[in-house]
């Protein structure tokens, strides 16, 4: 599948890498940015296809929207008149519902909307994804297989994609978080940083496993972890009293907010 991608920000260069990668076809990809110049350097970057006329979307089956949300209905207004019913617009904009980019792109048919984080970058990300009912099964099945180059896919119900960012695509930054207050504590003790952050981020990806693999309910993981009287129960007691899960909660609602 060809994708002309509009923008060249932090998320798109996240995905791109990702792609690259996997070993995607890098000329399947085309870019295109508001500076000519940046434009030339994104795509000798990462051996993508510079797009300098917009005429050459006709080239592409898909056109993914990944400036900020802002700047939509501007890009629109450009946009408009080079797409036909046959692209899918695959929008990376946070907040931006369907019906907004139906609006925005004078009803085009078909729309997805997809919500990535960045460990896209290392093919471990996650892809939340809806769409509208101009998107037929196949085409649905070919984006699959392309974003899944990227990490897990996950089709949701469009109502469902406001909390998205909450669950999987602003969430790594709690857990970046947790990994430098966890590794400040243990430098404090004596240990090295790089062996602080080492250790830290390889707990982060087992306990992941552990609960992906196990099948487990997160609280037997938990029990298993916390013997009669010893210490790491002492520890849970400690983050139940400073409110860990409801400030959690609270953060994803904030997140949720904004989406
Ligand atoms: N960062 C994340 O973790 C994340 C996750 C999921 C979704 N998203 C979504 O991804 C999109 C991009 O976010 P980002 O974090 O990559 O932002 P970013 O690094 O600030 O990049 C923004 C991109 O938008 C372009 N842009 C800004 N104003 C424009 C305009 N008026 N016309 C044309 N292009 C314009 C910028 O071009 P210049 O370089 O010329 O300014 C740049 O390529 C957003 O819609 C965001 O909601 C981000």
């Amino acid at each position: 599948m060809k994708i002309a991608i509009i923008g060249g920000g932090k998320m798109v260069t996240q995905m791109v890498t990702g792609w690259k990668n996997s070993g995607v076809q890098m000329d399947t990809l085309g870019v295109w940015l508001r500076n000519n110049e940046k434009q030339h350097e994104f795509a000798a970057a990462h051996g993508v296809t510079s797009i300098d006329s917009l005429e050459s979307l006709k080239d592409y089956d898909a056109v993914m929207l990944g400036i900020v949300p802002n700047a939509l209905a501007e890009m629109a207004v450009q946009l408009r008149h080079y797409l036909t019913e046959d692209h899918i617009i695959l929008s990376i904009a946070g907040g931006v519902s369907i019906q907004d980019i139906d609006d925005l792109f004078d009803h085009h048919q078909k729309i997805i909307r997809m919500m990535p984080n960045t460990p896209v970058a290392v093919n471990s990300g996650i892809v939340a994804m809806s769409c509208n009912d101009y998107v037929s099964q196949e085409e649905m099945d070919t984006v699959t297989q392309m974003m899944t180059q990227l990490g897990v896919v996950k089709w949701i119900d469009e109502s469902l994609m406001p909390i998205m960012p909450a669950i999987a695509a602003s969430s790594p930054t709690f857990v970046y978080v947790m990994i430098e207050a966890m590794a400040d504590n243990a430098v404090a003790a004596g240990l090295d940083r790089a062996a602080a952050y080492q250790l830290a981020s390889q707990m982060v990806i087992g306990a992941g496993k552990m609960m992906l693999e196990s099948g487990e309910h997160p609280a037997v993981l938990k029990d298993q972890v916390t013997s009669p009287g010893g210490s790491t129960i002492q520890g849970v007691m400690k983050l139940e009293e400073k409110g860990f899960r409801d400030a959690i909660s609270k953060a994803m609602d904030e997140i949720t907010k904004y989406n």
